[in-house]
């Protein structure tokens, strides 16, 4: 089976490998990354160009197409893939609004008896300070609209709160803020896989969207990851697929917008139970590379199963009971403005303890060395019986990777690992 995977971060190059571990399965990845080349073949492409993605399926002509980030998908890109007959692993256009637009995923997890915290769809600066009053701090200010996990501001500073909603009004036509209710609680990523009517959820993992320990800093796309959860309530994961993933599956049915492809639910586990704090229409990254790390399933089966309508007749997965984590290391200035060009060494070095590098920003420059071209550049990632284990596998990694205004945090999956997550209490 030939599958082409789209996109270029940590994520595909996870995706990618994990591929690539059935025997019958070869990949092409566009455009892919230099780490990504090492294992498949890569293509050049403008992921959220529609027709030169189509051009390319059309000389590749795989037997699946995979996307993984969201840009394409907003842009559409699945829609022309199945019109031009491919059979493709995404959202159409219209579904992928549950992570494009979040008063539209509002609307539906409203319309499907969803959980999930109040909020204010807010066009005037007079709605948004109302609704800032209305909630109280801290204040939850999200910008309508794709922002890469960029564009949520959570502050108790008025002041702040009430920029940033000025900033995503003003900042494009139609421009609109979402305010929010703050649920206040460990995060859980939980990934459903779903062919438009069965959903199937992958093992749940913990993303950390701060850029500093101690989650100090502004919000990043994610620094780093961890799977499994120790500290997850029991039947977490059939709770979640009962009051989140079903309802919002059927829900996108029952509104002819069926939704195929990967449901992300980005979960609160508050005092007052699990509730959803947004949607995403793809694979998380960094999550991806610790939940795939511990899939013993074939991924290109789930894969293909669910683009092709046959989830249900599907075998049950098996999961690792190992633990998996994944340290991001960025580049100097990420979030705010990467500094791309510093070159990177030590990554054989790495490897050689038997964990996976991911790339994402990475390029080869002139001398043909691995040097830095985006704000988060690698993604160490290692398995080990438990979490004390694995995470002083992927830090050993890290140790070793060397390249000038590095910057990682030092505390991914520490709590968890040390028993230290209260539930409604702290994340
Ligand atoms: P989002 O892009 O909606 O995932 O938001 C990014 C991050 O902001 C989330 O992962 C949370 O850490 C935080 N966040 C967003 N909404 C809320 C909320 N209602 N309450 C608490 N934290 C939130
Ligand atoms: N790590 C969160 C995301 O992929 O949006």
């Amino acid at each position: 089976m030939l599958i082409l995977v789209i996109g270029q971060g940590a994520r595909e190059h996870a995706i990618t490998q994990t591929l690539l571990r059935d025997p019958d399965v070869q990949v092409i990845c566009a455009p892919g990354n230099p780490g990504i080349a090492k294992i498949s073949q890569i293509s050049p492409v403008d992921v959220t160009d529609t027709n030169s993605v189509v051009a390319l399926a059309k000389k590749c002509n795989p037997d699946l197409i995979v996307i993984g980030p969201e840009a394409p998908l907003v842009a559409g890109v699945v829609d022309e893939l199945t019109n031009a007959g491919f059979i493709v692993f995404g959202p159409s256009k219209s579904a992928a609004q549950l992570e494009g637009s979040k008063a539209f995923a509002k609307e539906i997890m409203q319309a499907a008896g969803v959980p999930t915290g109040d909020s204010k769809y807010c066009q005037t600066i007079a709605q948004a300070r109302a609704a800032l009053e209305l909630f109280g701090a801290p204040y939850v200010v999200k910008d309508d609209g794709l922002a890469a996990g960029k564009g949520v501001v959570v502050t108790d500073d008025f002041a702040e709160a009430v920029a940033h909603a000025m900033a995503c009004i003003d900042g494009r036509d139609g421009g609109a803020v979402v305010i929010e209710e703050f649920l206040d609680g460990p995060e859980v990523s939980l990934f459903g896989v779903s062919d438009g009517t069965t959903v199937i959820p992958l093992t749940p993992a913990q993303d950390f969207k701060r850029v500093g320990d101690n989650d100090a800093g502004p919000n990043t796309g994610g620094m780093g990851a961890y799977s499994p959860l120790p500290w997850a309530p029991a039947n977490f994961v059939k709770q979640v697929q009962e009051s989140v993933l079903q309802p919002v599956i059927d829900e996108m049915r029952r509104r002819e917008i069926p939704f195929v492809g990967l449901l992300f639910a980005g979960l609160a586990v508050t005092k007052n139970g699990i509730k959803v704090i947004e949607f995403n229409a793809r694979f998380g990254d960094p999550e991806t590379q610790v939940v795939l790390a511990r899939l013993e399933s074939s991924l290109s089966q789930l894969l293909l199963a669910a683009a092709t309508g046959n989830l249900a007749k599907l075998p049950a997965l098996k999961w690792s009971g190992d633990s998996a984590v994944t340290v991001v290391m960025a580049a100097q200035g990420y979030p705010e403005s990467p500094v791309s060009g510093a070159v990177i060494s030590g990554m054989a070095e790495a490897e050689e303890l038997g964990l996976s590098v991911f790339h994402a920003g990475t390029k080869l420059n002139e001398h043909g060395e691995i040097a830095v071209s985006g704000g988060r550049v690698l993604s160490v990632t290692a398995t080990g019986k438990d979490l004390i284990d694995a995470r002083s596998q992927a830090y050993a990694g890290v140790e070793r990777i060397r390249f000038d205004g590095e910057h990682h945090r030092s505390d991914i999956a520490l709590k968890a690992a040390h028993g230290e997550i209260r539930l409604g209490v702290e994340n």
